[in-house]
């Protein structure tokens, strides 16, 4: 079996392609504690990942693993219920493959979030952060290895990572919905520890809002294949660092994403009808 990216992906592509229907416009990505979101999906189809070929299973807490597709808030839609991350053990390029079948499969848009930690003092737990930009700080990359041209570019552009015509339509939707955006930096790290308070400090003053363990591959991955990306966070927890910085546990980060989730829900409700036709 060959290992080229565009070979696994069609072999993917393939062992599902009969069950999923209409072409998929969006694709959803739904961090921890967020995964009930996936309930809102409307004569939802269901695709464990086990069920796909070549494709790895999320084993994170809170994560399901499944693709489940249908309409959302008037969109036909692609949901990741549960992701994979690199503390998992997954290599970036298996991150990647899931990206990619997800554009296969017609998504031109890529709306991430996830659950972080707020590095930003201004934040407070319970808040939603509109992800401007991201550093990662993972020191891997889903695109090392051989270019796969049918996918991307061997050196695609970051400038504009995080769509400025998304973002706007998101800021108005959370003003049109009186949900509180912030908007921020968003430093994305291997895990599973979580970060010292001396990280934390230098993650501020690196330039970052947010802190998490997820986000930056699949990104990565989805700007290479031409996808629109759009990211929100949850944060979950002060990530300050400082003097009063409290001890976090995986318990309450969950609590506290699943408030951030009612506040996503609402700006997403209104945003979907609103995101232009993917021309990817
Ligand atoms: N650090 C990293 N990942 C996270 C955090 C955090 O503080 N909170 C939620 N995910």
């Amino acid at each position: 079996m060959s290992d080229s990216q565009s070979e696994r992906l069609a072999r993917a592509y393939a062992s599902i392609e009969n069950r999923v229907g209409a072409p998929c416009e969006i694709a959803l990505v739904l961090g921890s504690g967020l995964g009930h979101l996936a309930d809102a999906v409307e004569n939802p189809t269901v695709i464990p990942y086990g069920e796909i070929d070549g494709f790895p299973v999320s084993s994170a807490p809170g994560h399901k693993g499944q693709f489940v597709i249908g309409s959302l808030f008037g969109r036909r839609t692609i949901v990741m219920q549960g992701r994979l991350h690199l503390y998992e053990g997954w290599q970036p390029r298996q991150i990647a493959l899931a990206v990619y079948l997800l554009k296969r499969l017609g998504a031109g848009t890529f709306v991430v979030t996830n659950a972080a930690g707020g590095l930003n003092a201004d934040f407070d737990a319970g808040d939603v952060m509109l992800i401007e930009d991201h550093l990662n700080f993972t020191s891997t990359s889903p695109l090392i290895g051989p270019n796969d041209d049918e996918i991307g570019l061997r050196f695609p552009d970051q400038s504009k990572l995080y769509d400025p015509e998304l973002r706007q339509l998101a800021i108005d939707s959370a003003a049109r919905t009186g949900t509180p955006l912030r908007r921020g930096i968003y430093c994305g790290l291997n895990g599973p520890e979580l970060e010292t308070s001396a990280e934390r400090r230098f993650f501020r003053s690196a330039g970052g809002d947010a802190v998490g363990m997820s986000t930056v591959m699949e990104v990565i991955a989805a700007n290479h294949a031409g996808m629109r990306v759009l990211g929100l966070s949850a944060i979950a927890n002060a990530a300050t660092g400082g003097p009063d910085q409290q001890p976090d546990t995986i318990e309450s980060v969950a609590e506290m994403a699943a408030v951030c989730g009612e506040k996503i829900v609402g700006i997403l409700e209104d945003l979907f009808p609103r995101l232009p036709a993917a021309s990817a």
